[in-house]
């Protein structure tokens, strides 16, 4: 029997209409649209306004379109993850109200929390199933609606952060696909970016909402020195472990939370930012969206037999580094 191997066999994006600029968070906190562009990179970030709707409604779009454009049909999924620290509630997951709004009727599903590296953990646990030969279609899905946890007047925090969602479809196959994965985690790190109550510890009561503790905090500077390690020693170790140099790698999808991370990470690792996905100008960091977002913002580039790391950092503190070897041209 020849070894199995999870390809992704297309990517999809969704996003909300609703464009926040810098221009527009200078009318709402203390801010300009010099210091976040040179400091970040960002100019602009997607928030979804309308009423009634949830990240299950990202990741429905963006699955319904995936599923169509690689000609899939609804019955032929059989597992469903949704990676997200912004789901619709604490609990059902956001997995399963995805398939029923996409009408899945074959799949089950469930949610992965790892904050920005989340989509990396649930690309490797569906490529796991796909290998195994347990399962034959599998989607991943990274969404997240950070503007429903924002602190709109903590200038630090609420500028990098904005609304999205990407899919990719997992298929076996007997030719190259994912490769390998380096993931890591400390907890020691939980402090520095967390959203500290709404959960057991920290039920949500009126102290919570005075204390505004039901929003994101984030301890930047000291995020911003462990994300440039932790994705460079991960980027490194899976490098080193298949005998591979920056050299043999195509591109790099890095997690797209500061340009000054990425031109960090690309930096020491000797690879030209030519090699670099960014999109981070137009989306910001959107927590579980970035990675797929970038793959699908530069899908057109990518060739079969690419050679691709993709990388990230977050909250927990959780990061990794996956390499794998593109599927398709398109
Ligand atoms: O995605 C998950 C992981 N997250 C990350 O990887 C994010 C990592 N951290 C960062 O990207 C950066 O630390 C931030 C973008 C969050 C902040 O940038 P920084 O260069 O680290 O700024 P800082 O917090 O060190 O603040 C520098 C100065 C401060 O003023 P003083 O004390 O030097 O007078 C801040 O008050 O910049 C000030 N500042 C701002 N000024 C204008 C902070 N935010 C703003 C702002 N506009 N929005």
């Amino acid at each position: 029997m020849p070894t199995i191997k999870a390809i992704i066999k297309g990517v999809q994006g969704a996003l909300p209409d609703y464009v926040l600029t810098n221009q527009e968070l200078e009318t709402m906190v203390d801010t300009n649209d010099e210091w976040i562009t040179t400091r970040t990179g960002i100019k602009e970030r997607r928030i979804l306004k309308e009423e009634g709707k949830a990240a299950s409604d990202l990741a429905a779009e963006a699955v319904e379109k995936l599923l169509e454009k690689t000609g899939t049909s609804k019955e032929e999924v059989e597992m469903l993850i949704v990676a997200s620290v912004t789901g619709d509630h604490t609990f059902p997951d956001t997995a399963n109200i995805t398939c029923d709004k996409v009408g899945l009727s074959n799949a089950f599903g469930f949610d992965l929390l790892a904050a920005c590296s989340g989509f990396l953990f649930a690309l490797t646990t569906g490529a796991q199933y796909i290998e195994s030969g347990r399962l034959k279609k599998v989607v991943v899905v990274g969404v997240d609606i950070m503007s429903s946890i924002l602190d709109y007047t903590d200038r630090a925090t609420c500028i990098i952060f904005g609304d999205g969602c990407g899919a990719v479809l997992l298929e076996g196959s007997t030719e190259n696909g994912l490769i390998d994965s380096v993931l890591k985690g400390d907890g020691s790190g939980r402090n520095f970016l967390r959203r500290e109550a709404g959960g057991s510890f920290k039920p949500i009561s009126q102290e919570v909402i005075d204390d505004r503790s039901h929003y994101v905090y984030q301890e930047g500077r000291t995020v911003f020195k462990h994300a440039v390690k932790g994705m460079s020693t991960a980027i490194q170790e899976v490098l080193d472990r298949n005998n591979l140099t920056a050299d043999d790698i195509a591109w790099v999808v890095p997690h797209q939370a500061n340009i000054r991370i990425i031109q960090s990470v690309a930096s020491q690792l000797n690879f030209p930012m030519e090699k670099v996905m960014v999109n981070i100008e137009k989306y910001g960091n959107t927590t579980a969206g970035t990675l797929p977002l970038c793959l699908w913002d530069y899908e057109k580039q990518l060739k079969k037999g690419d050679k691709i790391v993709l990388t990230a950092f977050g909250g927990g503190f959780t990061w990794g580094a996956t390499l794998l070897e593109w599927a398709y041209d398109s």
